[in-house]
């Protein structure tokens, strides 16, 4: 039985097409003082292995709860899901978070910070058997969680999504962190060259990016990153390619936050294609992690 957060209710759902096990009808609302509640939909029949009435409600099988936790409230509904399942005497509860909010957090960046992503990793592993998560920012943190934790990758499916059209493109990163992604990209495309930048973080909006030596003259470049948040990293790498000569530049992430104007601001600077994966539902999602996640679930 599959239960979802509201925000990832595409990944959940296709999922579920995948393992041929059923979604389980939630609402999700709140109080007046903006408390949430998350409950099973009385309203709708449920599916096979989930019963409620007077006496309670009852799930037969095991439960994959599915929930991205871009937002403190995703987070609340994760931790709510997860008790549902458990008071509901689910043989083994799985907990899928396609993109782990605060995973950029995994160590205390400055004195007197918490290493934010344990804390939240502590909090989501006490009440799960086992946590699945797509491409988290730093992998370590899935050594914070108290449960085992399977990290899956959702780059490769992205290459089927681009739409190239040369057959020597060039897979930048705008950093070496993401360099790895950038290799898995091309693999998956099949051809290609993989280089990196250089990135500063000055403020939480703006980067400095630092080129290298690559000649991108009339070439079809992709940059690839695990997330795009306000855009200004992909945005001024795509902006100082195609003043190199690039002919296109088009981008690819897992996790596409996209906040403030970060759609806009892409293309503005010249992004020809923008493409990502459901982790969370934007309208650049047209990849699916599904699959992925599917691999990385218990059999
Ligand atoms: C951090 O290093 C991540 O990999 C991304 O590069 C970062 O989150 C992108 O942020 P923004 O889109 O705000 O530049």
């Amino acid at each position: 039985m599959i239960l979802s957060g509201s925000v990832s209710q595409a990944v959940a759902n296709t999922l579920g097409d995948i393992l041929d096990e059923p979604v389980l009808p939630l609402s999700y609302r709140r109080f007046p003082d903006g408390e949430l509640i998350v409950e099973v939909d009385r309203s709708a029949s449920l599916p096979v292995g989930a019963t409620i009435d007077d006496g309670g409600f009852t799930l037969d099988d095991r439960a994959v709860i599915v929930c991205s936790t871009p937002t403190p409230r995703a987070h609340l509904e994760l931790l709510q899901l997860q008790d549902l399942a458990t008071s509901a005497g689910a043989e083994r509860i799985e907990t899928v978070i396609p993109y782990l909010g605060y995973a950029r957090q995994e160590v205390a960046h400055e004195p007197g910070q918490p290493a934010s992503a344990r804390a939240i990793a502590r909090a989501i592993g006490a009440n799960t058997d086992h946590v699945v998560t797509v491409d988290p920012h730093e992998p370590v943190v899935a050594e914070y969680f108290p449960a085992e934790c399977t990290i899956t990758s959702a780059i490769s499916p992205l290459a089927d999504a681009l739409s190239v059209q040369s057959d020597a493109p060039v897979f930048i990163a705008p950093d070496e962190g993401a360099r790895s992604l950038a290799i898995e990209l091309r693999a998956a495309y099949g051809a290609g060259e993989v280089d990196h930048f250089v990135k500063e973080r000055l403020s939480g909006e703006t980067v400095e990016i630092t080129p290298s030596e690559i000649d991108v003259t009339d070439r079809e470049v992709i940059l690839v990153d695990d997330i795009i948040a306000t855009g200004s990293t992909m945005a001024d790498s795509a902006r100082l390619l195609l003043d190199r000569g690039a002919t296109t530049v088009r981008v690819a992430c897992v996790h596409p936050l996209l906040v403030t104007s970060g759609y806009t601001r892409l293309r503005r600077n010249g992004v020809a294609e923008i493409v990502a994966t459901d982790t969370l539902e934007r309208t650049v999602s047209q990849v699916s992690a599904a699959g992925p996640i599917a691999s990385a679930l218990s059999s």
